[in-house]
Order: structure tokens, then C-alpha cells, then sequence
């Protein structure tokens, strides 16, 4: 998928799923549009769903009885440890992320290689990061980070991973005003070491960013306030005007708003297959 992408510079893109309902939604709109997709599942995420096992079999039910034929990859997002990815893989995900970036750079790659061996052998691809990529889930992320770009070479030479995020200025959740993407050392590091990268942290980034970071060699966007937002905004709306109780029409409420905030998505990153 991500290979694709970067020879034909457009960029996938990873929704972080929460639910039935939100796998639903995001599998429809990108088959609709066909586009191909990640599904991101955090660990926390994971278990409130009821853990990896659950996750897995309900995306790949939902694909099977919605019949989505678009490449859809079920995919660990900032897996904390060798064996937390060890139990992801073992329940079905067939794309993984270690995060050991909080960590020094020498135990960060000794993590990842163990990870990148187990991985490989089951075809499955590893995506890792340098460089701590901050924010915080509550709004008003300030930690702004940048990888260094010797450590990077390292550390895709030593590791052998699919897929690269490098710290290139981006936070999770909201930004404190303008984002400073580091576009310049994206581009270096997109060229260095000839890696699809991954911008963690996609929400509430000017479109126009978003294009220029694709050209610096940008190949999944990773989005999950986004579409919280949206959706959460839809359902408030709704239930300003309802009294409705069933759970399954307060959820429904914020389907239209966030297939079209999927949509736009889509478009803006270029991964509409023709
Ligand atoms: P946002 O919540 O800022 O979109 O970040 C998502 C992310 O990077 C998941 O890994």
C-alpha cells in the first residue's frame, strides 16, 4: 500500500477506529470512493473494544458482510512493547507499530529489530518512530519535537522497517496555533533513507500543509481527532433537537458528517485509485 503510494506520491490514510460503528462508517466511505486504507487501533482502543482478538475478527467480519473490497490493513498504532505487537500479530493485525521512541536510540532500535524479525516472518509490515512525536488527548498539545537526522539513518539502516515516522514537528490532537512542520527535514530524511514516512498527529493541519508534506515524501497521514471532532459535534447538534434514547440512532447521527469529513480526506490526500 505504502510502497504505491510513495512511487505515485499520494498518501494513505490511517482513521483510528473506536468502535463498530466508526469501522463501519470509514470502510464504506473509502470503499465507496476506493480508496485504500489503515485502520489504526491504539492500546487503548484495543481494550475497550475487548482486546486485539475482538478488534480483529470484527474488522475482518465487517469487511466480509459489507464486502469492501478496497486493501484494508488492520494496523497497531504506537504499540508500547515487544509484546504487546507479539499479541497484535497473534490476534490477526497485519500491520504493526512499535513506539519505543521514549526510550535512547540504541534500545529504540534493539526494540524495533526484534520486532521487524517477528514481524517479517508473517509478512507483516513494521512502521517506527524517532524522535518523540508529543501531544496530549486532552486539547492543547505543546510538545513539538524533531528527529535528528544522523539518528534516523541509523536507525532505518539498522532496523529493516517498512515505513518511517520521524518526529517532523506534528503533535496528536489539537494545535496550539499554526503547526511548524519541518518540511526541509522531512524531505532529507524522505531521500536518506527512501522509506514511505508517516505523519503522526494529521488533525487540524492546513490542507495546504498537508499537500507539501505528501511532496516531502509523505505516504499515510495518521487522523483520529478529526474525526472525533466531527462526529461529536453531528451527535451534540442532534441531540440538542431529539429526545431519542436508542443508542443506535445517537451513534447513526454522526455518519453523515464524518463519511463526508472521510471523504474530503481522501480527496486531499490523493488515494482514490483511478
Ligand atoms: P491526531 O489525533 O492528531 O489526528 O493524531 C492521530 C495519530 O497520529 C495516531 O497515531
Amino acid at each position: 500500500m505504502l510502497k504505491k503510494a510513495k512511487q505515485e506520491k499520494y498518501a494513505v490514510p490511517h482513521f483510528n477506529i473506536n468502535n463498530l460503528e466508526w469501522t463501519r462508517f470509514i470502510l464504506e466511505q473509502c470503499q465507496e470512493m476506493n480508496s485504500p486504507v489503515l485502520l489504526g487501533v491504539s492500546e487503548g482502543a484495543a481494550k475497550y473494544m475487548g482486546g486485539f482478538k475482538v478488534v480483529a475478527d470484527l474488522v475482518k467480519n465487517l469487511d466480509a458482510a459489507l464486502n469492501i473490497t478496497v486493501p484494508v490493513a488492520i494496523h497497531l498504532d504506537h504499540g508500547s512493547s515487544v509484546e504487546v505487537v507479539k499479541q497484535a500479530i497473534e490476534a490477526g493485525f497485519t500491520s504493526v507499530m512499535i513506539d519505543a521512541s521514549k526510550y535512547d536510540l540504541e534500545t529504540n532500535i534493539n526494540m524495533t529489530k526484534e520486532v521487524v524479525e517477528l514481524a517479517h516472518q508473517k509478512n507483516i509490515t513494521v512502521e517506527a518512530e524517532v524522535g518523540h512525536i508529543g501531544g496530549n488527548e486532552d486539547g492543547l498539545s505543546s510538545e513539538v519535537a524533531y528527529a535528528n537526522i544522523d539518528d534516523c539513518i541509523k536507525f532505518v539502516n539498522e532496523t529493516n522497517i517498512d515505513s518511517f515516522a520521524p518526529a517532523v514537528g506534528s503533535v496528536h490532537g489539537i494545535y496550539k496555533g499554526e503547526p511548524k512542520l519541518d518540511f526541509e527535514l522531512m524531505l532529507k530524511i524522505s531521500d536518506l533513507t527512501n522509506l514511505p514516512l508517516v505523519l503522526h498527529g494529521g488533525s487540524g493541519i492546513p490542507d495546504e500543509m498537508i499537500k507539501k508534506a505528501i511532496e516531502c515524501g509523505i505516504c499515510k497521514l495518521n487522523i483520529n481527532t478529526d474525526l472525533q471532532i466531527v462526529w461529536s459535534k453531528a451527535v451534540r447538534e442532534f441531540l440538542k433537537e431529539s429526545d431519542a434514547y436508542d443508542p443506535r440512532k445517537i451513534i447513526k447521527s454522526g455518519e453523515a458528517s464524518m463519511k463526508q469529513a472521510i471523504k474530503d480526506k481522501i480527496i486531499l490526500l490523493g488515494s482514490a485509485q483511478r
